[in-house]
């Protein structure tokens, strides 16, 4: 069996391409969606992150604002920082990048975050919705791996499901989405993670794997079964003295190793790491729409 490579680049072209007669309907009653996104300290990856939502934002020309504050920051001012953007009408999505310095408490800052502004998703009101099945606003990286599926024709009804990784981000959302009674559900699904015994022996009944576990090339080839359908949400940086920055993005599968076994694969970068991005854009309209139509 010839291995597809998932093009996530061109899955979140068609996603952002979507948005633009969304986004047209809202200028038409003189709406603009706007995505505020917080950037706190000077992580080098969540700068990189926060660029391209800003970009992304003004490809679609939505309005956009980021707030970039010192490390030092108190949670207090940073709490007032959100508590302006949900009182401000030109905002209806914000985020606050992760990580955030050790000295804030990041569940005290979500929870200020109002719900229907919540456009990644991680306040415990949005993440109780998605668990009942009715979640407007759904984490974007887990969202954006169902659209992967979704866009690739590959159903995973009845299937094993064997995510690696437990994050709140991904793990443990994309469990949550993938079992469910919907479109882009019905899966058996384990979740696997650092403290499970036997990795390779859960590994290997993955018809689709979902790698989310922040290690570089740790899912190797004689962890899989034959034709398997491998998501890599991995994004590491490693060391590269022949590229011009000095380093690499491998993800946390062994592409090269893993390519023969795989019946689709998506490819680190250029796989989920784009549809992210596009998925927060459709929050960000989808919260645009949601507030002006009760407004
Ligand atoms: N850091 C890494 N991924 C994400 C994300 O999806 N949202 C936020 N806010 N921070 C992140």
């Amino acid at each position: 069996m010839t291995t597809q490579v998932i093009d996530g680049k061109q899955i979140a072209k068609d996603v952002r391409k979507k948005l633009k007669p969304r986004i047209a309907a809202l200028r038409e009653k003189g709406i603009v969606p706007g995505l505020a996104v917080v950037l706190v300290g000077e992580d080098p990856a969540s700068q990189t992150y926060v660029n391209s939502k800003g970009k992304a934002c003004e490809r679609l020309k939505l309005y956009s604002e980021t707030i970039r504050k010192d490390a030092n920051i108190t949670q207090e001012e940073l709490i007032e920082i959100i508590k302006s953007l949900n009182a401000n009408d030109k905002i209806h999505g914000i985020l606050v990048q992760s990580p955030v310095p050790s000295h804030i408490d990041e569940l005290a800052v979500t929870l200020t975050i109002a719900p229907e502004k919540d456009v990644d998703g991680f306040h415990p009101y949005n993440v109780g919705m998605m668990l009942l099945g009715r979640g407007a606003l759904l984490p974007c990286t887990p969202n954006g791996i169902l659209k992967l599926l979704e866009e690739s024709q590959i159903d995973p009804t009845g299937k094993e499901v064997v995510i690696v990784g437990r994050s709140n981000i991904v793990g443990k959302p994309v469990a949550a989405l993938l079992m469910q009674k919907a479109k882009i559900g019905n899966a058996t699904v384990t979740v696997a993670h650092s403290r499970s015994i036997n990795l390779a022996e859960i590994t290997k009944r993955a018809d689709i794997l979902i790698a989310a576990i922040g290690m570089p090339e740790f899912i190797k080839a004689d962890m899989l079964k034959d034709d398997v359908v491998i998501i890599d949400v991995g994004v590491n940086r490693v060391d590269d003295s022949s590229s011009e920055k000095g380093y690499k993005l491998v993800g946390d599968v062994d592409y090269e190793g893993c390519f023969e076994k795989a019946s689709y694969i998506t490819p680190v970068p250029g796989g989920v790491g784009p549809m992210t991005i596009s998925m927060l854009m459709e929050n960000t309209v989808t919260a645009a729409e949601k507030i002006s139509s009760v407004m």
